[in-house]
């Protein structure tokens, strides 16, 4: 098959089996509105389709413009966000936001160069907005393309090293025409049929020009070095609790979790710091500890509560209503260890 014939016969898959997904046009239709593009591609990065559509269905009905979001107060969008991780694109978001309002009359600018002049736009992002909203043929690049096209190829070179040459080789089967189309139906293609450990091969519509598979070894690609372990870091999060309420801070802005609601916590660290950050002296009951890996460093938070009053920046926040206070993951489950471990105590009070 021919790099022409590559795209025609995926484009003709994904007009009969693509994904029905909230930001995206329909078949025939005008291009979609680079705002939902824009907004559900940031969300999209790091994190699951499935995970994303409730936040996209959320954030649209909230702020169903680019200038309302702009005008939108910060720690509203941080909570909003709450739970889809990686919160330095939600301070990305607003700030493009913003600069889309203040500089760009409310209008996404419609090449691929001036899109990356935004803050928290990047190579990918410039590229999959250039192609899905605007039409143009832009080489877009992401994790599932990395997979099929490197089968298609059996392109045998380590990632990251080698992502230039990848690159070339999806810059090769991009067309002219419908090139927004061809990169979401590359990323359907990867997420449902060329799947990581078992791709369909047998339903593929590119198994005749898959060099992968005519080796007989399509899981063998992408070829990846081998990967750095990850530091472990540990610190502890302080659960305290006065009248049914508990103390949340927010955090700085620059820094993992910047600008989030939290437990007070001390620096994460490489050894168990125990109560040595402690924000008041108490008698601390441990609760557990939770585990999260971020981009740079495994962390181990062990979580701690007590009953008191401390000084300095904070809010006192209803035990009962902890889900709405848009507290990241890392936090909301820290906080379920310490409501165990206090639910835990009150049953074993009432049963002495
Ligand atoms: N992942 C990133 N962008 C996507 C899109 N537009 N459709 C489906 N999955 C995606």
């Amino acid at each position: 098959m021919s790099v022409d014939a590559v795209s025609e016969k995926l484009l003709a898959w994904y007009d009969v089996h693509r994904r029905h997904l909230p930001w995206r046009a329909e078949p025939g239709a005008p291009l979609p509105d680079p705002y939902r593009v824009w907004l559900s591609e940031t969300m999209l990065q790091q994190t699951t389709v499935a995970a994303v559509k409730p936040y996209f269905e959320r954030f649209m009905t909230r702020w169903p413009t680019v200038r309302d979001l702009a005008r939108a107060d910060d720690a509203d969008v941080m909570a909003a966000w709450a739970g889809l991780g990686y919160y330095a694109r939600a301070r990305n978001l607003l700030a493009c936001a913003r600069a889309i309002a203040a500089d760009h009359g409310g209008r996404f600018p419609d090449t691929e160069e001036a899109l990356r002049t935004l803050p928290g736009i990047g190579e990918y992002s410039a590229a999959a907005i250039a192609a899905i909203a605007f039409g143009r043929s832009a080489v877009v690049v992401d994790a599932n393309v990395e997979r099929v096209v490197s089968r298609l190829f059996a392109f045998d070179q380590p990632l990251p090293q080698a992502r230039p040459r990848l690159r070339a080789l999806v810059a090769r089967v991009t067309p002219e025409e419908r090139a927004g189309d061809f990169a979401q139906a590359m990323m359907d293609l990867g997420s449902g049929i060329c799947a990581v450990r078992s791709p369909q091969c047998l339903i593929c519509p590119l198994s005749d020009s898959c060099e992968g598979r005519r080796l007989g070894t399509p899981t063998a690609f992408p070829v990846k070095a081998a990967k750095k372990p990850k530091p472990q870091r540990h610190g502890t999060a302080f659960w305290i609790e006065r009248d049914e309420k508990v103390w949340l801070v927010r955090r700085p802005a620059k820094g993992m979790l910047g600008g989030m609601r939290a437990l007070p916590t001390g620096d994460w660290v490489d050894a168990a710091p125990g109560l040595a950050s402690a924000p008041i002296a108490a008698d601390w009951l441990p609760c557990g500890a939770v585990d999260h890996v971020f981009t740079h460093f495994a962390l181990r938070l062990s979580v701690v509560r007590a009953t008191g009053s401390p000084d300095g920046e904070g809010e006192w926040w209803p035990v009962a209503s902890i889900g709405e206070a848009g507290l990241p993951t890392l936090f909301a489950r820290a906080a379920e260890r310490a409501i165990a471990g206090r639910e835990g105590a009150s049953r074993a009070g009432r049963e002495s």
